[in-house]
């Protein structure tokens, strides 16, 4: 907590995205756009096809407007907004990798004087300088990407880097290398989709001797990603295996999105470029272009989801608590750690437990709007949330432990408490369906009922009986709270167990 919060009323995690998406999008066709180039212009000579010779020229000037102005501009934001959002993840990543950094920004270069001198000396360089010019480019590339996957997979598996912190053990950990692959072939798939782009201005048989072409690219790059991609599943750690195997909901539909979209632009892609090649029009690729954003769009969106409640694994949660610090934390409190409060430490300050909600929570959930919590503490009172705190790392999501002595547990729970109060309403008459309502307050966090999340199936108990068992509930695992509601509620919550209903 080393760092001010960055306030923006929504988790920053989501402008990372957004900005990085694009990014990741344009820097792929910039690695396998230079592939594509020098081949295309080896099969022109190699053909005698002036005119695949022309397009190759004038794709080359559109490559490289787009992937240097628009590559630039997009990755100077996602520092600035790493910087801004994940300013303790940024530190370690700068501090662990800075001569990674510095390789990085060499190959950088290099690439950028060669693309500008593929794209702008075309007719001063013979034919075979011109080309080695464009494998200059190509490789400088590609090593930029295979240093920069090296450290956004160091941070979904860090490996041995935890133990030795030494430079190699964490760029060449559990991830690199399927990363890499997958990364590749989606840099092919890329190349072969802006190729499409391309070909829009052509006209006549040039125009479907270059929608084939750049078909095929487009084929070759997306029937390898079902491969690498279970290949980078097997290395996943196994807390991110268990998310995908249903653990949470959005890592399952997001692995479906990347799925429908990569066969899409597959399928698009062979009917129009490959196989009727006259019918490719401005939209057929766009559609592919889009389903091409789609597929890597979900897969990096995966790629975070599955890493929570970590920003880099076992060593940095996503609210930028180390865990290490977690003891210390817990023993002398927040503001000993934190030099940004604005509020003076109080057990019963509201203005102090928003400070801890907005130091450890908001990194994921805002208070009204995206996650919100508001929706999410609904019925809590100050008592519940004070013996909920320690066990936020056992509820539904992905969610680091809490950290904090007495004085900002109790803040925090005055403040959640304070944000969505009800008060269950219980007659003879809704005896179950005021349990119904107490078990969502009360147990919902962690349980269903007969369903898919640490599910309860009490049914065969008496109501009596439950009613006892919810007295003690912390003798029966040390990792749940007591009961905390009234009396009349717990009896009513033991109706509502003894039916069976399900809940979701
Ligand atoms: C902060 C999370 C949390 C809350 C809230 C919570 N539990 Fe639990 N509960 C657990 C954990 C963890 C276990 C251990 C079993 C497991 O890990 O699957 C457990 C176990 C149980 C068990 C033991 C039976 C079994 O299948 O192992 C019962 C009964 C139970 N809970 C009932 C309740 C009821 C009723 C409520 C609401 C009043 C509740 N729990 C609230 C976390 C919680
Ligand atoms: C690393 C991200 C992350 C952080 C940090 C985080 N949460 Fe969460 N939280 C989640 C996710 C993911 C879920 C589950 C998905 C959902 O409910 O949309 C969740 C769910 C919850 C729920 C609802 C549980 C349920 O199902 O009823 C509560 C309550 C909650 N969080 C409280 C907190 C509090 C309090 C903090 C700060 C001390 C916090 N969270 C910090 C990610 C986070």
């Amino acid at each position: 907590m080393n760092y001010p919060i960055w306030q923006l009323g929504f988790p920053g995690g989501l402008l990372i995205a957004t900005v990085a998406v694009l990014h990741v999008f344009v820097s792929h066709f910039a690695v396998g756009g230079g592939a594509y180039l020098v081949l295309t212009e080896r099969k022109a000579y190699r053909n005698n096809d002036r005119e695949l010779l022309n397009y190759a020229r004038a794709h080359a000037k559109f490559f490289a407007l787009l992937t240097l102005v628009f590559g630039a501009v997009t990755g100077v934001g996602i520092w600035f907004s790493i910087g801004l959002v994940s300013p303790d993840a940024t530190s370690t990543l700068i501090h662990t990798f800075v001569w990674g950094w510095a390789m990085e920004w060499v190959f950088f270069f290099v690439e950028i004087t060669a693309a500008l001198v593929y794209a702008y000396q075309w007719d001063r360089l013979d034919r075979a300088s011109h080309q080695a010019v464009g494998w200059i480019y190509f490789v400088a590339a590609w090593a930029s990407l295979a240093i920069i996957n090296g450290i956004v997979t160091f941070m979904l598996t860090p490996g041995r880097w935890l133990e030795t912190r030494n430079f190699w053990d964490g760029f060449f950990n559990p991830t690199y290398f399927p990363s890499l692959a997958i990364r590749t072939a989606m840099a092919v798939a890329l190349a072969g989709m802006f190729g499409l782009v391309s070909t829009l201005q052509l006209r006549g048989g040039i125009r479907e001797r270059v929608a084939r072409w750049s078909g095929a690219w487009v084929v070759v790059g997306i029937v390898f990603l079902p491969l690498f991609g279970l290949w980078y599943y097997r290395a996943f750690p196994g807390f991110a295996r268990r998310y995908l195997a249903g653990g949470i909901s959005a890592a399952g539909t997001a692995v479906n999105l990347a799925i429908a979209a990569a066969a899409l632009a597959l399928v698009v892609t062979a009917l129009a470029a490959l196989w009727k090649p006259r019918a490719l029009n401005g939209a057929v690729v766009a559609l592919v272009l889009l389903s091409g954003l789609a597929t890597l769009g979900s897969g990096e969106y995966l790629r975070e989801l599955v890493r929570k409640p970590w920003v880099i694994g076992g060593y940095l949660y996503a609210n930028g608590i180390r865990a290490d610090a977690l003891k210390q934390i817990s023993a002398t409190g927040v503001s000993a750690d934190s030099r940004w409060l604005a509020a003076k430490p109080a057990a019963d300050s509201l203005a102090y437990g928003r400070e801890i909600f907005v130091l450890e929570c908001s990194a994921c959930h805002s208070v009204g709007g995206y996650r919100a919590l508001r929706a999410r503490v609904r019925g809590w009172d100050e008592h519940f949330a004070y013996q909920a705190l320690p066990h936020l790392q056992l509820m539904r999501g992905t969610m680091p432990p809490f950290a904090g002595n007495e004085t900002d547990r109790a803040a925090l729970a005055k403040y959640l408490a304070s944000l969505n109060p009800a008060t269950v309403s219980i007659s003879p008459a809704n005896q179950v369906a005021a349990g119904r309502e107490v078990f969502e307050i009360h147990c919902a966090a962690c349980h269903t009922v007969r369903g898919a999340f640490r599910p309860l199936n009490l049914a065969a108990m008496k109501a009596g009986a439950i009613d006892r068992l919810l007295k003690i509930l912390p003798a029966l695992n040390p990792n749940m709270p007591p009961f905390t509601g009234s009396e009349a509620e717990r009896r009513a919550l033991a109706r509502f167990l003894e039916t069976g209903q399900p809940t979701s």
